[in-house]
């Protein structure tokens, strides 16, 4: 036992330095928090109270000025007993200034602390550089599980709207988790099963053609199914027909499932390609089919429903009574003894929980199911599992249009590729507008695809999630005001001038030559960034990622019409060039978090 506690006691130290050690990796993540950190050590060892708290009241505000300071408090959020201007007074007095601070103040109630600029500049420039696609990331995450589920269109039936803000928005949060530190789990969950895939089978053994269906999968599919659906609803029997197609789908029947199987697997590889052109990939390409009603996930559910009580015979169907909270009766099991899209979600979730043990699972999918969702979180929480808070419906609002479908300039479009294709198109017109310079692009045809893709995103995100908005071609097109191409703009212009500069940035740079307030500005953006990938970590709005890429954006160009790099003193242009190579990597990582891939050249 002695030896045992003598090597316990050796280890403590050990345990101490590399619990020490992480510290010192979190605390350099970010500089802003660098000084939150010795604001709040300095008053808490001056007031008494915790320093944590103290850390949680500093306030760093933009734009600044002299009146603002670079932080500050407000003296009554610290609850001293007192009058909150004398206490002001007194810390002020108090308060070390050092390296880090050059000045602490006190006006009125408020306490402002200003910043030694050298020192800022000096800490911040070195870290952006050294961290490059990193910079901006934290760990909050570290650690967790955390499963997207996104896109999820629906077999032979058109991509509308909502799949494509699904696919941006749901990209968009996977690669804001995994920027605060979440392992994160992306899955398709495809529409595959219910009658109407008994239909299609019908429809394919009428109109089917092998050969179509092997060059473009999706398209032929939807092609067949629109024929077969004209069929039903002129001849009611082809429906009793899809009835029974798909019962024999769901009693496991080989033939039956083997024609269905090769529709699913064939729409998922033209599905790979298309969501490759956007830069989005999945983990997983899952599907309703999972949870048919033969499935153990299904079965488990259903018993489990059974011995809760949960379940009631409502005309020959099994429902769960949700009228006491305000969520009507949902029916689980129909009277022919099928699921519902509802009872497949439920299996699918404890699947999720059995498989990944997530920490959280958010479904991105449009407001027009916020009533499904509530439905779904409510009876996941009647069966009592302890996981339901941690599942999260983050929803949208519409793109509008006429008929649910996006038209275009060229008429209405059903599928992924086509909108893809009509942007690239327009994009290329566009760009065509400008000869010179479109002869001197190598690969006109992929930064057309990019620049198009950016625009439909930026617009896309622009606003808050739940707000609807329209497609307006024009605008979100063009390179002057808040567009995509402009962001792409401002990324290639600085790409341009590191190209151009004869030198690389040294290991050691003057910071004190960038005086000018411009450069100062596009400072303090830079450090803000970590800040913002933090608070979108838990509002999930891409609107903030993306006005903060346009202010970027402002800030750079502001710096590049009046700060050269070319013709400049070794220093000046040294100390410039770090500037620009930092305020490219930062708007590189703030596109990429969209989902936007920065182009060197346009
Ligand atoms: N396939 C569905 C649709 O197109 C969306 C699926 C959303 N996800 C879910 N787990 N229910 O409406």
């Amino acid at each position: 036992a002695d030896k045992w506690v003598a090597e316990l006691e050796a280890s403590v130290p050990e345990l101490k330095d590399a619990v020490a050690q992480v510290d010192t990796v979190l605390e350099t993540v970010h500089i802003l928090d660098e000084y939150r950190h010795a604001i709040a050590n300095e008053l808490a060892r001056i007031t008494g109270l915790d320093s944590q708290f103290c850390f949680n009241l500093v306030e760093n505000k933009f734009p600044k000025d002299a009146s603002t300071g670079d932080f500050s408090i407000a003296v009554p959020r610290m609850k001293l007993p007192g009058v909150p201007a004398e206490i002001a007074k007194d810390l002020e007095s108090k308060f070390t200034v050092n390296s880090t601070f050059a000045s602490v103040k006190a006006a009125g109630v408020f306490l402002k602390f200003y910043v030694s600029s050298n020192y800022f500049r000096d800490r911040l420039l070195p870290r952006v550089l050294s961290q490059g696609e990193k910079y901006g990331h934290n760990s909050v995450g570290f650690g967790k599980v955390s499963i997207v589920e996104f896109s999820s269109p629906n077999i032979a039936k058109p991509f509308h709207v909502g799949h494509l803000r699904s696919t941006i928005v749901g990209n968009f949060i996977d690669n804001i988790q995994q920027a605060n530190g979440w392992t994160t789990v992306t899955i398709n969950y495809l529409g595959d099963w219910g009658k109407q895939y008994g239909l299609l089978a019908v429809g394919f053994n009428k109109y089917g053609d092998e050969a179509k269906l092997a060059a473009d999968p999706i398209r032929h599919l939807f092609e067949v199914y629109v024929k077969i659906n004209a069929d039903a609803t002129a001849d009611a029997t082809v429906h009793d027909e899809a009835r029974a197609y798909f019962s024999k789908m769901e009693d496991g029947d080989k033939a039956a499932l083997g024609l269905w199987r090769k529709f699913v697997d064939l729409s998922i590889v033209k599905y790979r390609e298309i969501y490759g052109r956007v830069n989005v990939g999945f983990d997983i390409y899952s599907g309703e089919s999972q949870y048919s009603a033969t499935s153990p996930a299904t079965k488990l559910v259903g018993a489990k429903m059974r011995e809760l009580g949960l379940l009631k015979e409502d005309q020959g169907a099994q429902v769960i009574d949700l009228n006491e909270h305000k969520l009507g009766v949902a029916i689980i099991e129909k009277r022919d003894g099928g699921l519902m899209y509802l009872s497949r979600d439920v299996a699918a979730a404890i699947a999720r929980q059995k498989e990944f043990k997530f920490d959280n699972m958010i479904y991105v999918v449009g407001s027009q199911q916020d009533f499904h969702f509530k439905q779904l979180f409510k009876i996941l929480e009647m069966m009592g599992v302890p996981w339901a808070e941690k599942c999260q419906h983050v929803n949208f609002g519409m793109i509008k249009s006429k008929d649910g479908n996006m038209s275009t300039r060229k008429g209405t479009v059903v599928f992924l590729e086509d909108i893809l294709d009509n942007v690239q198109e327009s994009m290329l017109d566009v760009m065509k507008r400008n000869e010179a310079k479109y002869a001197q692009i190598q690969n006109p045809t992929h930064v057309a695809d990019v620049i198009g893709i950016t625009a439909v995103m930026v617009q896309d995100m622009s606003a808050r999630r739940n707000k609807d908005y329209e497609f307006n071609w024009d605008r979100m097109l063009a390179f002057e005001g808040d567009t995509g191409p402009y962001l792409q703009y401002a990324h290639t212009r600085l790409c341009s001038i590191e190209r151009k500069a004869d030198f690389e940035v040294p290991a050691t740079v003057d910071v004190s030559q960038l005086t000018e307030p411009v450069a100062l500005t596009l400072l303090d953006v830079i450090a803000m960034y970590p800040d913002i990938v933090r608070e979108v970590g838990s509002s999930l709005e891409p609107c903030t990622i993306v006005s903060y890429a346009f202010r970027l954006s402002h800030a750079v160009s502001n710096c590049i019409e009046a700060l050269y790099v070319m013709n400049q003193p070794q220093e000046i242009a040294s100390a410039r060039l770090a500037l620009y190579k930092a305020a490219r990597i930062t708007l590189g990582n703030a596109l990429r978090s969209l989902g936007v891939i920065p182009l060197e050249r346009m």
